[in-house]
């Protein structure tokens, strides 16, 4: 990329007016000073504008993947071009479902900072007929090894003697929560699809396919971003 285009995607200035501090010498690559305008700036290079580090914003990736059950690995489900994405927290191998991928690091810690309670809502098939005292626990929160949960919310879709059916939403992601959950009120957990995070859905995602995430999810998730910036403020140093 020539070098007062980089400028100016870099937000310093007009693609003009960079040309102009180029041609006076305010601009150096590599530690030399370039007045020419055609030079071109590599991937690597360091660009000081009056001896300032000028770097170039990151085009932030934002992918929303239906993850399948029995996959522990999902980069090879979203495409490559654009960049590395990482998942935001985590699925289980057995469990399906709702996972954002980005390279907003920022955006990343964040989501998955118990502090800030994203909430997430899971589909769960669990063994046996689920009762409302069961579902009184769980708003109480269950005591769980590491400590008793927060409250969770249960909404039974369907129960039988056999199994039952119900949407779990969560505040917290400790590792293999809402199977803990469950095993501590004795219905094991048949099948697990995450419904929900935050202000992601699901929705007709087909099962190992990704979308990127829409406008209006990412204008929610800066606005819980946002929230969580102001609330952590002392934490942060900001
Ligand atoms: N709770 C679980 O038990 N597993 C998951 O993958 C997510 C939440």
């Amino acid at each position: 990329m020539r070098l007062q285009k980089y400028l100016a995607h870099a937000g310093i200035a007009s693609r003009r007016k960079a040309e102009d501090f180029i041609a006076a010498g305010h601009v150096r690559v590599n530690g030399k000073v370039v007045r020419e305008l055609g030079s071109l700036v590599e991937e690597g290079d360091r660009v000081e504008l009056a001896g300032k580090r000028v770097t170039l914003p990151i085009d932030h990736r934002y992918l929303v993947l239906h993850k399948p059950a029995k996959v522990m690995t999902v980069a090879s489900l979203v495409p490559r071009e654009g960049g590395r994405v990482v998942p935001v927290g985590r699925l289980d191998y057995d469990t399906a479902g709702v996972l954002l991928l980005t390279n907003d690091g920022d955006l990343a810690h964040l989501l998955t900072h118990p502090r800030y309670g994203v909430e997430k809502t899971y589909r769960a098939v669990v063994q046996g007929r689920l009762q409302g005292d069961d579902v009184k626990r769980f708003l109480a929160g269950i005591r769980l090894d590491d400590g008793k949960s927060g409250a969770a919310k249960v909404r039974v879709v369907r129960a039988s003697s056999a199994s039952s059916e119900l949407d779990v939403t969560i505040h917290e992601g400790r590792n293999r929560q809402v199977r803990r959950m469950f095993d501590a009120a004795d219905h094991p957990v048949l099948s697990l699809v995450r419904l929900r995070f935050g202000p992601i859905a699901l929705g007709d995602l087909r099962v190992g396919r990704w979308r990127e995430a829409t406008e209006k999810e990412l204008a929610d998730l800066r606005a819980l971003q946002r929230a969580a910036e102001r609330d952590g403020g002392e934490e942060s140093g900001e």
